[in-house]
């Protein structure tokens, strides 16, 4: 029986031989030696010094808000992922993106690191409690919200919640906390596929409500509270998944969009959508709220703008369109908000920006500062001057001319490459992986949705999607532009994102310890083996390029030989098989192959089909 490889030897040797606190930085990300990849960034109490994640960097830039220049930079052993600072401004907390994440407690006196505390895989979204002796934080890929105990220094409580926690916000009073999931979570198969804002009980310390987001809800990103502490706002897509992806014309495909969740009711007010009726908004992303609750500020990554809105207007007119007493247009009902292009109308200014990628904002008194993630600046604007036309930018480090494989990145996440600006690739794969929506793409015909597919070494397992109908993921990519970007992208830019795509590594999986299998997955290694896995799971990227009937087919779809797919990274793109009808791997395993179609599984142990698991989720 030969080993097989899924292309992790090199990586788990490793990791295996890192000591428990590396100053190692982990591919987590594509990586950018020049790039500063600003994203988060956080006001001191005075509105004097701002703090900015140079998320590619490892480190924090020091930046003076009234000459905007960089006075100094905070070295990190990884790289910030998100940041808070303490009530007086005297400690910032900085998570630290890694398979075994950390939290920094930074004395910003002596800009030296007191404390590295264990905190997760991936830990985002730092959160204090109204004491500052508690802090929550988002393992985003544990799928679990950790709570630190800053004077013991430890992790107090690991609570789990659904899927990829991304962000989180406190009540004033510090009893309920808001965590915003990226991805829905379940199968994809279903009537209604949404993510889900939870609602953690901060004394019990478990989640006591899940608040799901409108049917098509995915790509979660920012989360913010009015200061009141009444409204959690959240920015996410609203996927028209269910419509054949055939035009974008008002939001056919992808919606952009923000959640407003009644906190005392603990419960989904209503989406409102921020797309003009022929220009979309792609890809919200960050999201703050003026000091007086007056105005909301959130960031459009994908359009390189920000939405200016009046927050106290916008709720006057939600209101009256429940009460039924909106009196411009008495046919408007609370259901039909989410699916309103203009319903912003007036309460919102669209601001371009000048910076490229805006995926950080705050508000220090009547100033926004927007961090520019692919421009390596920083805009400011004057949230007091007339049309909001006032601010600046500033440049936060040298100009670099970019490689190749960011300017693909960039182009990936760029909805100027798409009709109307309605969607980047981006939109459908996030990060470079999945929304978990089934999309019925024309290119296999019509009535046959499929999960989207991460692109994850999809140029190195030609022919792609699920029915192998595109020779290679070079071809797929411009048929991309063509067919659901409904735009012309020229080759050099179109080799950029192939340059982009071929780069992007595997993250760790969070089931492993160290770098290493569990015991349960050294167990399954050999099963999956033995199942007759690896008759068509094999090599480097764990497919062998062909297509079978594994018995998954059904409808359109029946009988029709699908392309074997890699399973490097499956602890990440849940629901499995093509229409997303598993929602775990225990279900491709079991539910799903009654009768040995798809490997020899039917006699197997529950043991050994929870060894299994471990180890394909392992990979
Ligand atoms: C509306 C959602 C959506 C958008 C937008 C989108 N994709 Fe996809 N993409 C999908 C789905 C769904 C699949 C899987 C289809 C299948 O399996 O038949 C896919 C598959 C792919 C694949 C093949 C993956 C593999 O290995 O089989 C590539 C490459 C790809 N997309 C690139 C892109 C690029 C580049 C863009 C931007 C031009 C883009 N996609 C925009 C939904 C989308
Ligand atoms: C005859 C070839 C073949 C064999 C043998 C085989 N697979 Fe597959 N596998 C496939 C094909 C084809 C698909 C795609 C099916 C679909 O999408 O409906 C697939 C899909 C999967 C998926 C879902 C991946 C995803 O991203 O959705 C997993 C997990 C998987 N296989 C694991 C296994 C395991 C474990 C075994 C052994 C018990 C096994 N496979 C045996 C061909 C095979």
């Amino acid at each position: 029986m030969t080993r097989v490889s899924l292309g992790f030897s090199k990586l788990r040797h490793r990791f295996a031989l890192l000591p428990a606190l590396s100053l190692l930085v982990f591919p987590v990300a594509v990586c950018h030696a020049d790039a500063l990849s600003p994203t988060v960034i956080v006001a001191d109490p005075s509105g004097k010094t701002l703090y900015v994640a140079a998320s590619t960097a490892g480190s924090v830039l020091v930046v003076d808000s009234a000459t905007g220049s960089v006075t100094g930079t905070i070295p990190l052993p990884r790289n910030p992922s998100g940041m808070t600072l303490s009530a007086d401004g005297k400690t910032l907390y900085v998570t630290g993106e890694a398979p075994d994440g950390r939290l920094f407690v930074i004395d910003l006196a002596t800009k030296q690191t007191l404390h590295a505390l264990p905190a997760g895989h991936t830990p985002m979204s730092p959160t204090l409690g109204p004491r500052g002796e508690t802090l929550f934080l988002c393992e985003r890929f544990a799928d679990k919200v950790a709570m630190i105990d800053l004077t013991q220094r430890r992790i107090q409580a690991e609570i789990p919640v659904k899927r990829q926690p991304i962000a989180c916000g406190l009540t004033p009073d510090g009893n309920l906390l808001f965590v915003a999931n990226h991805l829905p979570a379940g199968a994809a198969d279903q009537d209604v596929v949404a993510a889900e804002v939870e609602l953690i009980d901060t004394a019990a310390k478990k989640v006591i409500a899940s608040i799901p987001l409108p049917n098509g809800s995915s790509s979660l990103r920012g989360l913010c509270l009015s200061p009141d502490g009444r409204y959690v706002y959240v920015t996410h897509l609203l996927s028209r998944y269910t419509m054949p992806p055939t035009q974008l014309e008002r939001g056919w495909m992808n919606t952009n969009a923000v959640s407003i969740i009644d906190v005392a009711r603990r419960a989904w007010l209503t989406t409102v959508l921020l797309d003009d009726l022929a220009r979309g908004a792609a890809n919200p992303w960050a999201i703050a709220c003026t000091a007086d609750g007056n105005t909301l500020c959130l960031t459009h990554a994908g359009t390189h703008e920000v939405s200016i809105i009046n927050r106290l207007g916008l709720h006057m007119k939600i209101d009256q369109v429940i009460r039924h007493e909106y009196a411009p247009d008495p046919a408007m009902t609370p259901a039909n908000i989410p699916n309103t292009l203009v319903f912003l109308g007036s309460l919102r200014t669209r601001r371009a920006l000048r910076i490229q990628g805006p995926r950080g904002a705050v508000i220090a008194g009547s100033i926004l500062y927007v961090t520019g993630y692919f421009s390596d600046n920083l805009e400011t604007i004057d949230l007091t001057s007339p049309g909001f036309t006032g601010g600046g930018v500033t440049a936060l480090g040298a100009p670099a001319a970019p490689s190749t494989v960011r300017r693909g990145e960039r182009l990936f996440n760029d909805a100027g490459l798409c009709f109307q600006q309605w969607q980047s690739c981006a939109s459908c794969h996030p990060d470079g992986r999945a929304d978990g929506l089934n999309w019925d793409l024309t290119n296999d015909g019509l009535g046959n949705p499929k999960n989207t597919r991460s692109l994850l070494l999809s140029h190195r397992t030609s022919p792609v999607m699920t029915l192998a109908v595109r020779e290679t993921a070079e071809m797929a990519v411009r048929s991309g532009f063509q067919f659901i970007q409904f735009a012309q992208c020229s080759e050099d830019d179109a080799q950029a994102i192939d340059e982009y795509l071929k780069a992007l590594a595997p993250v760790e999986s969070p089931h492993r310890r160290q770098g290493r299998l569990s015991d349960a997955a050294v167990r399954g290694e050999k099963l999956f083996a033995d199942a007759d896995c690896t008759a068509c799971h094999s090599g480097q990227s764990s497919t062998d390029q062909n297509s079978y009937d594994v018995g998954t087919a059904a409808g359109m779809d029946e009988s029709k030989p699908m392309d074997t797919p890699t399973l490097v990274e499956l602890w990440r793109t849940a629901p499995y098989l093509h229409d997303g009808r598993a929602p775990t791997m225990f279900d491709v395993l079991k539910t799903c192959n009654p009768n040995d179609r798809h490997g020899r599984t039917t006699g197997l142990t529950t043991q050994q089909l929870r060894d299994l698991e471990a180890y394909l989720l392992s990979q």
